[in-house]
């Protein structure tokens, strides 16, 4: 149980936040680059609250800029994307992707309010065919390079899932609690006859148990479900790197979900997922990762269709509320990993209080060459082969 004071501490995401300070340490997504094309180079995004205009310029860099411009506060969203920058509908001030001003058509050539405004900016890094964003203070830690988005055995898409009318704890949360696949994802879809789909985690429930373990290496959780009896089997893990990923294997595919805060009560959700070829042979990379938009969860009445995980859980997450009233809930044994999850972020708040770096964080770019988190024992290795690595 929470008071309102401590939900609001490790639930609110605005600038200036505790949690929202924590969560503008580390390198956020933002989409597939391959949203962004010629015919639509730029896309009105919200992030932690704060209003973006994410956009392509015509030689190919990203920008991420705040969306009121700083002349006189119109939306850069209607504005025209230029060679070298974007160019406000309003007065034809022209921005470049770092939010320097290099354009003001109206004002004297020799003005020098061209050198006095800028636009805020965030940096933007296309990595594994998604966008990132940098929204903390000082210089940015190394932008992470999971595995996932870098192999090259295999073919990889991304799902961008309905937004989420709720606070991306409630989703954080949900990762580290691994007795909810029993009754909210297996038991539903046998009762709809797809047991097919949900026998997988349907065993008998007195002869599973579960480990949580917080991994210091990498920093995260991992839940594990362990099943004995005649049925003897240690699932693979589905390791939380800390703050907002969860690794999952499903069925062929490995799946990073990537959960951002996009405001206290929106989150979205881009299922990030790796099929790796059977013999682990290379193929070819296309130039982008695909994207596909995933259709709504619920019908039009707003009854979610509970045929997919992804229906049950945003049922569970969306159903507790837009910012769960955790004043109200009687956390049981088996609701460990949730207290671990919080005690971290607790941690990782009062570090970034304090002026400290969270856990996490890479600062050393030869810590960064190659992460691969191994979902069978949460175990990280940081690797140096080049032959798996793309350029
Ligand atoms: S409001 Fe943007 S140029 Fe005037
Ligand atoms: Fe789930």
């Amino acid at each position: 149980m929470l008071s309102h004071e401590q939900n609001a501490e490790l639930t609110r995401v605005g600038a200036g936040t505790p949690a929202g300070e924590l969560m503008r340490r580390y390198w956020q997504p933002v989409g597939p680059a391959a949203e962004l094309t010629a015919e639509n180079p730029k896309k009105k995004i919200r992030v932690m609250g704060e209003e973006l205009v994410l956009f392509r310029d015509g030689s190919g860099r990203f920008g991420l800029v705040e969306e009121q411009c700083c002349h006189r506060s119109a939306s850069l969203l209607y504005g025209f994307v230029e060679e070298d920058g974007l160019r406000c509908p309003y007065h034809g001030w022209k921005f470049d992707c770092t939010g320097k001003c290099i354009e003001m058509p109206f004002e004297p050539k020799d003005t020098r309010l061209i050198n006095h405004v800028r636009q805020r900016a965030y940096p933007v890094r296309e990595l594994g065919g998604m966008l990132w964003t940098y929204m903390g203070p000082g210089e940015a830690p190394e932008l992470p390079r999971w595995a996932q988005l870098l192999r090259k055995d295999g073919v990889r898409r991304i799902d961008v899932l309905p937004l989420l009318d709720c606070n991306w704890l409630q989703v954080m949360e949900n990762s580290c609690d691994p007795c909810h696949t029993y009754y909210l994802h297996a038991h539903t879809l046998v009762l709809k006859g797809k047991g097919d789909m949900g026998t997988y985690y349907y065993r008998p429930i007195e002869k599973m148990h579960f480990e949580i373990v917080e991994e210091a290496n990498w920093v995260g959780v991992r839940k594990q479900r362990i099943y004995g009896g005649d049925e003897a089997e240690e699932e693979d893990g589905h390791p939380v790197i800390f703050p907002n990923f969860l690794l999952s294997p499903q069925r062929e595919h490995l799946v990073m979900h990537m959960r951002l805060p996009v405001d206290d009560t929106h989150t979205q959700i881009y299922r990030y997922q790796f099929t790796p070829t059977e013999d682990g042979s290379e193929v070819p990379q296309p130039n982008q990762v695909p994207f596909q938009n995933v259709p709504p969860l619920r019908d039009e009445y707003g009854v979610y269709h509970m045929n997919s995980f992804a229906s049950h859980d945003a049922m569970a997450w969306e159903t507790q509320g837009a910012i769960t009233d955790r004043s109200r809930e009687n956390l049981g044994v088996s609701d460990a990993g949730i207290a671990l999850y919080r005690r971290l972020l607790r941690e990782q708040i009062k570090r970034v209080q304090e002026g400290k770096d969270p856990k996490g964080l890479i600062r050393d770019p030869k810590l960064n060459e190659y992460i691969d988190i191994h979902v069978s024992t949460g175990q990280a290795r940081v690797a140096r082969d080049q032959k798996r690595q793309s350029a």
